[in-house]
């Protein structure tokens, strides 16, 4: 049999490029970050969290009329049927948030009686649907391991807005509202991400939009990925005092550990996203609430450390979810809730990439260099 030459493996198939695409530009070099041509910053300074979502489904900003139209269809859309709503407070206490509202959303698949229909309007209709029920999802599972029953949905209130409201049952203060509608707006979207891809893949075998997106909610959790956010902010309540943040980091490094909330596969300087949320910390470092304070101050003796050690020298530096649990902290919403917000905020991004990439489908196949055995004698068991 031929000897076959070693291939070029790629390791987490990095630097491999699977489409050519029009949603989202990760400038890893220079720090830019674009959905549909617009910067991050343009976006975080000038919309909000709804019309993002017409912009990275549709690719160019709504017209009036267009977005009255798309703003309604949402928040129609925010009530749960009972059967899921029932699943999700039921598990609520036996499993992690996530994996609660993970396996909720996939549920919503019963009660959508455009299931089947895969057809691009379809399809987009589904997605509205996904992007309003997995924020009812979320803060009415939160609220459900607390004990307290799900607050029903404002109409009046915009998306992240509502969303304060389902989980607190008040309306957000205008500090807490432009924090939130800010967090969804940095995580919506980020090209072909582990989680982003893992939707991809699913969607590439033309299974639904609900499978696609849960397949891609199970890949959000991980810690490398969505779930460092939370582990950022366990760590940093596991540091305690900030005078103790440069030797914990200095142990962590020295034991191998990885400081969750820094580096990234292709971010090599700051992630702009983690930049806009440092403003905001900077803005609260004197805030009211202790709490608030301490963790703003182990976070930021733990960036400048970072930085000093491993920022030029390996491109490590902090990414999008190092600096958000402080946030979180001080707009009241605990870290278990954290990757769920992520997932909740994600789910324009993983909707927006299925709609695109099954307009070209194609189904991954990537291959594996095999250095097994082959033609091997079978024994019997009693003779091995
Ligand atoms: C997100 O991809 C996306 O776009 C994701 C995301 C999105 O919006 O969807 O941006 C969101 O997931 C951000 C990343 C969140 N994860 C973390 O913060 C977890 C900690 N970070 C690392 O696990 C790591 O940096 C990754 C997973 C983010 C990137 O992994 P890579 O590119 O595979 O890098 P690697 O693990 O091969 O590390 C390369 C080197 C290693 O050192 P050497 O073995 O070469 O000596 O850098 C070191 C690593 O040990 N390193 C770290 C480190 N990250 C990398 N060392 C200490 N702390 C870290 N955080």
């Amino acid at each position: 049999m031929m000897e076959e030459t070693q291939p070029k493996i790629s390791s987490g198939l990095e630097g491999i490029y699977i489409q050519e695409s029009k949603i989202c530009k990760v400038d890893g070099i220079n720090g830019r970050l674009y959905y549909r041509g617009y910067s991050i910053e343009t976006l975080n300074d000038n919309s909000d969290y709804e019309e993002v979502c017409y912009l990275l489904l549709y690719g160019r900003l709504p017209k009036k009329d267009e977005f009255e139209k798309f703003k309604s269809d949402l928040r129609n859309e925010r009530t749960v049927s009972t059967e899921v709503m029932y699943l999700a407070r039921s598990l609520s206490k036996k499993m992690h948030p996530t994996d609660v509202l993970k396996t909720a959303v996939s549920a919503l698949a019963s009660e959508d009686e455009e299931l089947a229909d895969n057809s691009p309007e379809a399809n987009a209709r589904k997605a509205v649907r996904l992007i309003s029920k997995i924020a009812t999802l979320a803060a009415a599972i939160e609220r459900a391991r607390n004990g307290k029953e799900p607050v029903a949905p404002d109409p009046s209130l915009s998306h992240t807005d509502n969303f304060m409201y389902m989980l607190t049952g008040s309306k957000p203060s205008s500090g807490q509202s432009k924090l939130i509608n800010t967090m969804f707006i940095l995580h919506a979207e980020h090209s072909s991400n582990a989680s982003t891809f893992t939707t991809l893949v699913a969607g590439s075998t033309l299974a639904d939009i609900y499978s696609s997106v849960t397949a891609g909610m199970a890949a959000l959790k991980g810690p490398l990925h969505g779930g460092a956010d939370e582990a950022a902010l366990k760590m940093m309540m596991n540091i305690g005092d900030p005078g103790n943040t440069e030797q914990y980091i200095e142990d962590a490094l020295a034991g191998k550990q990885k400081i969750m909330g820094f580096g990234h596969r292709v971010y090599k300087t700051y992630d702009p996203r983690a930049r806009i949320l440092r403003s905001y910390l900077e803005e609260l470092r004197n805030d009211k609430d202790p709490e608030t304070r301490r963790l703003i101050e182990i976070a930021i003796r733990a960036e400048k450390l970072m930085i000093d050690k491993l920022g030029n020298s390996k491109g490590i530096w902090p990414n999008v979810d190092f600096f958000s649990g402080p946030l979180y902290v001080w707009a009241g919403i605990p870290p278990e809730l954290f990757t769920s917000i992520f997932a909740a905020s994600r789910m324009v991004g993983w909707c927006a990439h299925l709609l695109e990439y099954w307009t070209n489908n194609r189904i991954f196949r990537p291959l594996e260099f095999y250095t097994g055995e082959l033609d091997l004698k079978y024994v019997d068991i009693d003779k091995r």
